[in-house]
């Protein structure tokens, strides 16, 4: 499937359970755009889950907050973004989405929204047993979809797995372009030679293997460390969050097309710790105690799965704002103990990658490179490079 250039806001609109975190997780992955969760947002500025926020202040505050927040994000960067249930209703937040972004309408018939948020604690607004539940998702069907119907794109969503909406939302966005005869937003684009660029990173192994890479392409590389920039804090809840705040920080502030990655272990039956939090994660940063740390909570864990993966996103910014994506996945097992060799960082010892029977701190580093997450967005990050 063509996957479309897309360097705006796409937003997703529809009903609680319509599937906006789910898809739009997936979409934003395909698209090589952050991902962005409204609610989340909105549990952020508040500092307080969506239900204690209705509780505490009311309906009437806690639209005003989410219409703040929609602001904020709809006047923001590119990005796919999930809004919280009803806040297309707003008035302004349509205006906004009008002017800045692609809208799209996740639409589900009463019985799929009721399977998928029955017995949901987090949704304030579907609270209650299950004829309430449905009686208020008919009510709300009727009162917001005459506002969804102001989208841009339509895509009709039922009880399918969320890869094939994913493609249906592809298709439906190609298909608008085509019909449109609109371009596909990318206009102005960043397409350019780079000669010199920065690397937001102070680890001296990565700033060598960037330079190994990007030496032979003619690209003069610079690290962070070189510059004496300080670290720029990772903030952010995703990968591509955090990558993204680091490479655009720094090359806003300096004038150069900056590069930077984040990383991280995922875990099962962790529900995906330690996730961004991977350095963290680990006591004193030592990750024997780390490994030891997780080995101990998937223990504990009901969840018997060894299933893992470690992520990555490696992402270059310009000075004028515009940015690219990279991701790179690579899927293992945790193991039930130690596999310690000669080579590897920290949880490497406990990787072992799916069709191998040897961890990532038993492989040779050509070996793990060629299909480590890091070594997979790279090759993407290099192939861009290339088609410049
Ligand atoms: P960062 O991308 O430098 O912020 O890395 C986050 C953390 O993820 C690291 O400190 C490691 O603990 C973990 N991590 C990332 N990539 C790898 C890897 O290839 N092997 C082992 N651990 C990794």
């Amino acid at each position: 499937m063509k996957i479309p250039e897309i360097n705006k806001i796409i937003l997703l609109v529809g009903l609680m359970g319509s599937g906006k975190t789910s898809v739009g997780k997936r979409l934003a992955r395909k698209l090589s755009l952050p991902f962005v969760d409204g609610d989340a947002e909105i549990e952020k500025a508040a500092g307080l889950s969506l239900v204690d926020v209705l509780k505490c202040f009311g309906e009437a505050e806690y639209r005003a907050g989410e219409e703040r927040v929609m602001k904020r994000l709809l006047k923001g960067a590119p990005c796919v973004l999930a809004s919280g249930g009803g806040s297309f209703v707003a008035e302004q937040t349509r205006a906004l989405a009008k002017e800045n972004a692609l809208t799209v309408w996740l639409k589900a018939d009463i019985n799929t929204l009721y399977h998928r948020t029955a017995g949901r604690t987090r949704r304030p607004f579907l609270l209650g047993d299950n004829e309430t539940v449905k009686h208020k998702l008919q009510e709300y069907i009727t009162e917001e979809y005459p506002y969804y119907s102001e989208a841009d794109i339509v895509v009709e969503t039922r009880d399918e797995r969320v890869e094939y909406t994913v493609r249906h939302v592809i298709a439906a966005i190609n298909n608008y372009y085509r019909k449109s005869g609109k371009k596909t937003e990318n206009k102005g684009k960043q397409k350019m030679k780079i000669k010199e660029l920065v690397f937001a990173s102070h680890n001296a192994g990565k700033i060598a293997e960037i330079k190994q890479i990007l030496t032979p392409l003619g690209i003069s590389v610079k690290s962070a460390a070189d510059m004496n920039l300080p670290d720029v804090a990772e903030t952010g809840t995703t990968f591509a969050e955090n990558s993204l705040l680091k490479s655009q920080t720094i090359a806003k502030a300096v004038g150069l097309p900056c590069i930077a990655d984040d990383s991280g272990l995922c875990v099962d039956a962790l529900n995906g710790a330690p996730g961004v939090y991977s350095a963290r994660y680990a006591p004193d940063r030592d990750f024997d105690k780390g490994m030891d740390k997780l080995l101990n909570q998937m223990e504990q864990s009901a969840d018997k799965s060894r299933k893992a993966h470690f992520s990555c996103v490696v992402s270059l910014a310009f000075p004028n704002g515009e940015y690219k994506l990279f991701e790179g996945r690579v899927d293992g097992t945790i193991a039930t103990a130690k596999m310690t060799g000669t080579e590897g960082f920290g949880y490497d010892p406990l990787f072992v990658p799916d069709g191998y029977n040897i961890s990532f701190a038993q492989m040779e580093k050509s070996e793990k490179n060629k299909i480590s997450h890091r070594g997979r967005a790279m090759q993407k990050f290099k192939d861009y490079l290339a088609s410049l």
